[in-house]
């Protein structure tokens, strides 16, 4: 019997060709610059699998051009670059990464927060300069971490990840949701329950780990930007576009805030020129980039497919829909 065919977007790491290949006939985009949209529209046409990232769109010009597909799976957790409602309704399966990369993720949204808290993106750069003339009693000087307020947007398994780490630094946590923890988690990660307008204005750092929806494109906009403290960082890896950007902008420039640190942006890979200032970290969007976590991933999306494809239920199913009208 021939094998199903698959294209996979990247060549992935060996751990998942392996698995991939075993049971495949797999196609892999191999150029060093990302998949041009034709050239995934053309390549997908007889493919029953597509193993893609959050690069690429899976809508539902991609699915009419993709008449054989099976199931798209992404290597992440967030999922908005598909949609799932257009795959449910031509019954393909949908697949994301979650659990793998929470802790991986926290520690570079912590990462972040120390940066900017501790002014480090400017000391690297003056140390590396060869103008530093040594050492001086106010050189540099930034804002404590320990012993601070941190807010947390979105208390899932990252913001969760992100409470546990608060501890060592004698923070109080704080975090608003959709959905309010069990007490048992509030009283194991000392985390207290806040509406948002509460953790506005107590916390001295934000850190967002919201996914990307329609009620969350947007979330921290001006209004809410002039209710943080004028001493309050933003921390953000979850998705560029819950942040306003030229809101962000003006109110770094207006002082309504202190200072921000970014994984991610409204228009990847372009970063609005206003936020290349002092007080603002950047990064590209590598919070889950840890070659442990970034195999993890990929050997996930890479199983959820061999799953589908043998006739079980993949581990991470977005719509479980699909199975029950196959
Ligand atoms: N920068 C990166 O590389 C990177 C890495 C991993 C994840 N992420 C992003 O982080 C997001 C969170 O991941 P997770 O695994 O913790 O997800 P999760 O589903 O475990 O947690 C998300 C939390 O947000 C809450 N939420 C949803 N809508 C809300 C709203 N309107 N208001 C308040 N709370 C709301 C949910 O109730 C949930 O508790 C992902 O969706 C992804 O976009 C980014």
């Amino acid at each position: 019997m021939p094998k199903p065919k698959v294209l996979a977007t990247r060549p992935l790491f060996p751990e998942a060709r392996q698995i991939l290949n075993a049971d495949c006939e797999v196609e892999y985009w191999q150029e060093p610059e990302r998949i041009p949209r034709e050239e995934l529209l053309r390549r997908v046409r007889d493919k029953e699998a597509l193993v893609c990232l959050l690069t690429e769109r899976v809508d539902d010009e991609l699915l009419a051009s993709a008449p054989k597909l099976r199931i798209a799976a992404n290597v992440a957790v967030g999922y908005d670059n598909i949609d799932v409602a257009a795959c449910t309704k031509r019954g393909v399966a949908a697949t994301n990464t979650p659990g793998v990369l929470d802790e991986t993720t926290a520690d570079f949204a912590w990462t972040l927060l120390m940066a900017v808290a501790r002014r480090l993106g400017e000391g690297e750069a003056l140390a590396r300069s060869g103008n530093w003339k040594g050492w001086d009693l106010d050189q540099l000087v930034g804002t404590d971490v320990w012993g601070k307020t941190l807010g947390i947007v979105g208390f899932g398994r990252i913001g969760r990840a992100m409470a546990r780490r608060a501890s060592g630094f004698q923070m109080k946590v704080i975090y608003t949701d959709a959905v309010r923890a069990p007490e048992e988690t509030e009283r194991e990660l000392q985390a207290e329950f806040r509406d948002m307008d509460a953790l506005l204005s107590e916390s001295d750092f934000i850190s967002l780990h919201v996914p990307l929806l329609p009620e969350t494109r947007g979330l921290f906009n001006a209004a809410k930007f002039s209710r943080m403290k004028r001493s309050a960082f933003l921390i953000n890896t979850a998705r560029g576009a819950v942040v306003d950007e030229s809101a962000l902008v003006r109110a770094l420039e207006a002082g309504e805030i202190a200072g921000a640190a970014l994984d991610v942006f409204e228009k990847e890979p372009e970063i609005h020129p206003g936020l290349k200032r002092k007080n603002v970290v950047l990064a590209p969007h590598i919070a889950s980039a840890s070659i442990e976590t970034r195999t993890k991933m990929a050997c996930m999306a890479a199983e959820n497919v061999t799953a589908l494809l043998a006739g079980r239920r993949p581990a991470n199913l977005l719509n479980p829909e699909v199975l029950k009208t196959a």
